[in-house]
């Protein structure tokens, strides 16, 4: 349950801003949140070593875009900044509070430079984003036009996998419903940093829904199909085989550990998108140090697109972690360094995926710093106005990007209610609690079930079948152990392979995560500050 501390925390003024460019492609990590006062300038991040250059020609216009997550009047300065920091070009301050975009008119030749955007937040707080860019003289080649990730035919891109808008300078998921398998659909997410992503027909998940549980019918979910006849809450699990933890009046996780692995239900009084995130209720501050920003992992081809292909496939990491000393040394947030899983369910079809956030940025995809989606199994309907999201997971860590779902009592935060990626969560869709998720519940059943039937379509509410009422239920307090993610700090992955560059192929995408990584996930999660 919240202690003072969550309490106070919780009580703390909502302001939340950030700002990320999303043309020209923001600097690698894409992290929305770098106030000012606490990592270094000019950019909050530095540079990499092998940095993503965007062309911009002087005369010509542009139109640049950015994400603000729950910005509100806040106003914007934009300008060009050489490489040792020294302002190039001023540009016109902006703006009205939604625009997002801008057209931009650059004067100044000026190679490897950076385009700066700075948010001045509402209670004077400075947020920005920096971006790579080259600004020359020369007219635009063809193949320039599409951001080198597509072809130009008949004066239109057609962008490779992983990328859409009119010069590819977008990620994107997917392009077309047929991207998304096993009935999956194609959907738009315009103010998000990923503009298009699958969302999976029941049971399947993963980046291209290719991914599916293999179960057998347990009697306590409905791993097989959406309504099962003998599962008493919304056709799709039996209450008694988990433990409940109530978060809200309303809105309530249920939980059970089944043999190496948890498995969680979020059963949330919203139709829009919920998310749980967690750490260890003991971790040192020095977590924020990963990802391992001074790790160059070195190693790059000097092919350009090979260059491009390994920004694409594995980011170089940037030479120091861009925190100020304050930053470093203020203390955890309830939403730094967490493990994340977002998720919303919409035409009955789920988005659910694996987040890492190292502060109070929109949390990105574990794939971004390297790791891997670790879920085993994800199901999600709409009932009521309710969204009920399951996802199951290996209950130790995997990698930096994972933290362990027990067996001790964890810090989790949770919200609901996002309309859509980009927007601030409001009022009192999220908190923080202390729980213990991870716990064996033994449930033994009176009679043999009966087999599952197929009769009930999707949809029909709260089907009670008295069959099954369980003799017996006993939970299983798992031994304390100490915590076994204390500092919080990975050794560094191997250098990623210089000879074999990824295809961007669609097939296969969730036995090679790397290939895939032009997924960034940008949904706003919870700010507090
Ligand atoms: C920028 O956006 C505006 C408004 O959508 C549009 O009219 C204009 O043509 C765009 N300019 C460029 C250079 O893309
Ligand atoms: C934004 O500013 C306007 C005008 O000053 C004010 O009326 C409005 O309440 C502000 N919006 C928010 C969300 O603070
Ligand atoms: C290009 O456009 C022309 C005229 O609209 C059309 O006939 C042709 O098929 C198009 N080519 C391609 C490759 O789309
Ligand atoms: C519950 O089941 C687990 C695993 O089978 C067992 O170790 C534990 O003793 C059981 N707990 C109770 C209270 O029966």
């Amino acid at each position: 349950m919240s202690s003072t501390v969550f309490l106070l925390l919780m009580a703390s003024p909502l302001v939340h801003s950030g700002v990320l460019l999303t043309y020209p492609q923001a600097r690698f990590p894409p992290l929305d949140y770098l106030p000012d006062d606490l990592t270094m300038p000019p950019c909050g991040v530095p540079k990499p070593t092998k940095p993503f250059y965007t062309t911009f020609h002087i005369v010509d216009s542009y139109n640049i875009s950015w994400i603000a997550p729950g910005a509100t009047n806040s106003t914007y300065r934009i300008r060009l900044v050489d490489s040792d920091g020294l302002t190039v070009e001023q540009l016109p301050g902006i703006i009205s509070e939604d625009e997002t975009t801008q057209m931009i008119k650059l004067r100044s030749p000026c190679e490897q430079c950076m385009l700066l955007i700075e948010q001045v937040a509402q209670n004077g707080k400075v947020f920005r984003s920096c971006a790579d860019v080259n600004v020359v003289r020369a007219t635009v080649r063809d193949d320039e036009q599409c951001s080198q990730r597509g072809s130009l035919m008949n004066s239109t891109c057609q962008c490779e996998s992983g990328f859409t808008g009119n010069q590819c300078q977008y990620f994107a998921q997917c392009e077309t419903n047929e991207d998304c398998l096993n009935g999956g659909i194609c959907v738009d997410q315009p103010d998000a940093l990923i503009k298009k992503r699958c969302f999976c027909s029941y049971g399947f998940f993963g980046q291209r829904c290719d991914q599916k549980f293999n179960s057998q019918n347990d009697h306590c979910f409905a791993y097989d199909e959406p309504v099962a006849a003998d599962l008493p809450l919304y056709g799709m699990f039996n209450p008694r085989c988990f433990q409940r933890h109530d978060l809200s009046a309303n809105d309530r996780i249920y939980s059970r550990k089944v043999d190496n692995e948890v498995e969680v239900i979020l059963d949330f009084d919203t139709e829009n998108w919920l998310s749980l995130g967690w750490r260890p209720t003991e971790l040192s501050t020095s977590c924020r140090l990963f990802p391992i920003l001074e790790d160059t992992r070195g190693r790059i081809s000097e092919m350009d697109q090979v260059a491009r292909r390994e920004f694409v496939a594995k980011p170089v990491m940037p030479k120091n972690n861009g925190f100020t000393e304050l930053g470093l040394k203020s203390s955890l947030h309830p939403m730094d360094c967490v493990d994340v899983i977002m998720a919303s369910v919409r035409n009955g079809r789920l988005f659910i995926s694996d987040f890492y956030s190292r502060d109070r940025s929109t949390p990105l995809e574990d794939y971004w710093y390297d790791g891997e989606m670790s879920l085993s199994a994800a199901y999600g309907v709409q009932q009521d106005g309710r969204s009920i999201v399951m996802f199951r997971r290996e209950l130790r860590e995997f990698e930096p990007t994972d933290h362990p779902l027990g067996p001790n009592e964890i810090l989790i935060v949770w919200s609901k209610g996002d309309t859509q990626m980009g927007n601030s969560f409001q009022g009192t869709n999220r908190g923080v609690e202390k729980l213990r998720l991870a716990e064996t519940v033994n449930v033994t059943f009176e009679q043999p079930p009966p087999p599952s039937t197929n009769e009930l379509a999707f949809g029909v509410k709260n089907v009670v079948h008295d069959r099954l009422e369980p003799m017996a239920v006993t939970t299983t307090r798992e031994p304390s152990e100490t915590t076994r993610h204390p500092m919080h700090i990975p050794t560094p992955p191997p250098p990623p392979s210089t000879s074999t560059p990824e295809s961007t192929s669609t097939e296969s995408e969730n036995s090679a995560p790397a290939t895939s990584v032009f997924l960034l996930m940008l949904l706003t999660f919870i700010v507090f500050f």
